[in-house]
């Protein structure tokens, strides 16, 4: 019968997480199935999830709303996930359900595999635009793997407070106005934009203005649709290596794939047809 994962969360009709999966069980010659199973009143959750328990599925993925949601269900916590309160893939071994977030660290490979030297430099300059659910994800993978300087920067700066908490001690991070990372923004060497600013319809936003920029770094935008944001256009207007927000999706599929099955899938080309995929909506 093969492996049983599936996805939770409301809405994901237009989820691209089954494809990316399909695409895993190809190239593994794994055999199993990874179907969408929507929950859409919250009140049903508990049962939903009782169910899920009773078929004995072998692992899912979970998305909003439920990412906090779900930690309750579980038997034991992934040392990142406990520290982001959020859980995005369970995995059933032998009956104990454990959570992970793949999110944070999912990101941190689509780097490592666009840019073959990244991380082998802890001292880099990190700025993070943002202070929601991905930010959190992306700091806690980056100080886990030790960077050293990571600032955040908000609009509402008691959320990147928060966020800046979570560091450990190899860490220094510093809170920074959305106005002061413009104006501080040669001091970085990798710049991360997580916020939905300059996603469709709005694609004429930008969460701030590159316009200052004069190095040749690496800046990343998570926005998707369009792929091509209105940030990282700006960025290459300033000759910055650009790095796309898709391939997080990729990544963090990849790790999720790794943890049910203990498999490493290569994701070679599929970046390309994911792009048409997302190109095509
Ligand atoms: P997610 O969990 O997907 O990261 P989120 O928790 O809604 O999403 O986080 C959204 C982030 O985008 C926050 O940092 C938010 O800033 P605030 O904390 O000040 O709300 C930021 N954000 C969203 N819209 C914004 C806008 N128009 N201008 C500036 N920041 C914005």
């Amino acid at each position: 019968m093969g492996f049983q994962f599936e996805l939770i969360g409301f809405p994901i009709k237009h989820s691209i997480s089954p494809w990316i999966h399909e695409q895993f069980f190809k190239r593994s010659k794994l055999q199993g199935t990874y179907i969408k199973n929507e929950i859409d009143l919250e009140a049903d959750f508990a049962e939903r999830i009782m169910n899920m328990k009773a078929k004995e599925i072998d692992g899912f993925n979970i998305t909003v709303p439920y990412k906090q949601k779900i930690i309750p269900f579980l038997d034991e916590l992934d040392v990142i996930a406990q520290k982001m309160g959020a859980v995005n893939t369970v995995v059933n071994r032998n009956g104990i359900w454990k959570g992970y977030n793949t999110d944070g660290r999912g990101y941190l490979r689509s780097l490592e595999s666009k840019f073959s030297n990244f991380g082998h430099d802890k001292s880099i300059r990190i700025l993070i635009l943002g202070a929601g659910g991905a930010a959190r994800g992306i700091f806690c993978a980056f100080t886990e793997e030790r960077f050293m300087h990571i600032d955040i920067a908000n609009r509402t700066m008691a959320s990147a407070e928060d966020i800046a908490m979570l560091a450990t001690d190899d860490t220094t991070t510093k809170i920074l106005s959305l106005e002061e990372a413009e104006q501080s923004i040669n001091q970085y060497d990798l710049i991360i934009q997580t916020t939905s600013v300059g996603m469709k319809p709005r694609t004429d936003q930008s969460i701030i203005s590159l316009e200052g920029l004069n190095k040749p770094v690496i800046v990343s935008d998570i926005v998707y649709q369009p792929l091509k944001t209105n940030f990282l256009m700006q960025a290459e207007a300033a000759c910055a290596q650009i790095h796309f927000g898709h391939t997080m999706l990729l990544y963090q599929a990849q790790l999720a794939f790794e943890i049910w099955t203990g498999q490493r899938v290569s994701t070679e080309n599929m970046d390309e047809e994911l792009q048409l995929i997302l190109e095509g909506r």
